[in-house]
């Protein structure tokens, strides 16, 4: 088993679609290890996890618990750790955070959110070796609203200026987060490095998303996900199973047990 590296999810542009999935657990790395070149331990687990309201509550001493869960348990794919909101206010800021995730989780690489305004955070932390992906379009960290991005020509111009310079800044590969398909085409063919779609077509070099989404755990879904299963429905089922062989005293369930 080959450890999926930068340079390999770099070569895969215009070639190989990349395959991503955020994680938060040992059980959904070990799976998802074997099919992702890239897991994420996004900072989205403050919501699907925790239930929390935004993205922005999520610490990154609890981010840290779980990412060391998901990279002691992937052994192929790179994993790549979300810095929380406020985590990256400045370069200095940055960087001390980034070094503490990367010494104490082993993480492959982070990944931030922004355009234009970190671009000095992405140069920095670069230079001192700590790999960057970067997230443009939609970011959920500082949104407004939950809007598709880039259906106006200043903001569309914004976007692509802000990718541009992410990329040009050392950033391995980019996220691109709920923008339209011609503004997802257009940063793909303007920029050398990967862009991962969530949200934002066909056109990405590679897809991510938010497994408890594509598995039906969660409570809502965005427009542009498809649910592989429904797991809510299995778990339910399960539970309520268990509630009545409970009640009707079946147990235990394997009677060898005692002999
Ligand atoms: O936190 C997260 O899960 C993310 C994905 C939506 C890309 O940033």
């Amino acid at each position: 088993m080959q450890k999926i590296t930068i340079k390999k999810i770099q070569k895969k542009k215009n070639k190989t679609p990349i395959i991503c999935l955020t994680a938060y657990s040992k059980a959904i790395a070990q799976i998802a290890d074997k099919y992702c070149d890239i897991i994420l331990v996004g900072d989205s687990l403050g919501m699907v996890l925790y239930g929390m309201k935004t993205t922005r509550n999520i610490t990154i001493e609890t981010m840290i618990l779980h990412a060391k869960a998901v990279k002691n348990h992937s052994k192929r794919s790179l994993v790549v750790f979300d810095m929380p909101y406020k985590t990256y206010t400045n370069k200095l800021v940055a960087y001390k955070n980034a070094k503490k995730v990367m010494q104490l989780t082993k993480c492959d690489a982070i990944k931030l959110e922004g355009g234009k305004k970190i671009v000095n955070i992405i140069k920095h932390l670069t230079k001192k070796k700590i790999p960057v992906m970067g997230h443009v379009g939609l970011l959920p960290q500082t949104a407004i609203n939950f809007k598709v991005k880039g259906k106006n020509l200043v903001q569309k111009k914004m976007i692509l200026e802000d990718a541009k310079a992410v990329s040009n800044s050392g950033a391995f590969a980019i996220i691109i987060e709920c923008v339209i398909e011609n503004l997802a085409k257009l940063i793909t063919k303007s920029i050398s490095v990967p862009t991962i779609g969530i949200g934002a077509s066909k056109y990405c070099d590679g897809q991510i998303l938010v497994i408890d989404d594509m598995l039906g755990l969660s409570d809502y879904y965005p427009k542009f996900v498809k649910q592989y299963s429904n797991l809510k429905n299995i778990i339910e089922k399960s539970i309520k199973n268990y509630a009545m062989d409970v009640r009707l005293k079946k147990f235990p369930y394997n009677k060898n047990i005692y002999k």
